[in-house]
């Protein structure tokens, strides 16, 4: 992998879903099943990037000749990142739990016979993506995801704005798309240009058009 367009180029992707601890065997977690960002750290190295790949808790295995982080919560997430820095690109693909557990049992919670059930109480976690976006070791491009089911565009191109970001891959996953869970991708790619709607295609086809279009804006 001499001579690709991205070689001597150092990339983040986050991947991958969190898990948020509610006792030391339980936890909170979402269905994300990192196949995207996997695919896109594949497809970034396939292009000379060196990657480091953060990822939580995935159901796929993560793709050889990039450096391996593995995490489990968003917090664990933001610490990897931050220590993984400096980069030229980062690509935050990962499903991060906006809420942590903020009483957290430091042992296994048990049934008390009262019948009464523990309450959680929440904490929100911290935005890897506004941090990094926004952050002093801003890589030069960062990219980010929003998952919408309606006003995709609209709903994107204020998540672009608001977290600092230079494009946003926006996804529709309304349910008539079949988009979640499955191999296809809808993809509208938010930039300072404006919205460039990508024909529907596989995961790996969005990964390998997205990391040429980071190949063509680092060069
Ligand atoms: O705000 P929302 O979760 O829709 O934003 C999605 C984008 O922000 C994704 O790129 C995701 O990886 C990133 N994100 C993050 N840290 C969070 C929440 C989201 O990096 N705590």
């Amino acid at each position: 992998l001499g001579g690709g367009p991205l070689s001597g180029r150092h990339v983040i992707v986050t991947s991958g879903p969190t898990h948020e601890p509610i006792d030391p065997v339980r936890f909170i977690a979402n269905r994300s099943s990192g196949a995207q960002g996997t695919a896109i750290a594949a497809a970034l190295r396939a292009l000379g990037a060196r990657v480091t790949f953060v990822t939580g808790p995935a159901s796929v295995p993560p793709p050889s000749g990039v450096t391996v982080v593995a995490v489990e919560t968003a917090q664990e997430m933001a610490a990897a990142v931050e220590a993984a820095l400096p980069a030229d690109a980062a690509v935050m693909a990962a499903a991060v739990a906006d809420w942590r557990v903020a009483n957290a049992s430091a042992q296994k919670l048990k049934k008390d016979g009262s019948g009464r059930a523990p309450a959680l109480e929440f904490a929100e976690n911290p935005d890897i993506l506004a941090l990094v976006a926004k952050g002093p070791k801003r890589p030069r491009l960062v990219v980010g995801f929003a998952a919408e089911t309606t006003d995709v565009v609209a709903h994107a191109t204020a998540k672009r704005a608001r977290k600092g970001c230079d494009w946003i891959l926006a996804n529709d996953v309304s349910p008539a798309t079949g988009i979640m869970g499955g191999a296809e991708n809808a993809v509208t790619l938010i930039s300072e240009a404006g919205a460039e709607v990508w024909p529907r295609m596989g995961k790996a086809e969005v990964a390998r058009r997205l990391a040429a279009r980071i190949a063509e804006a680092l060069r």
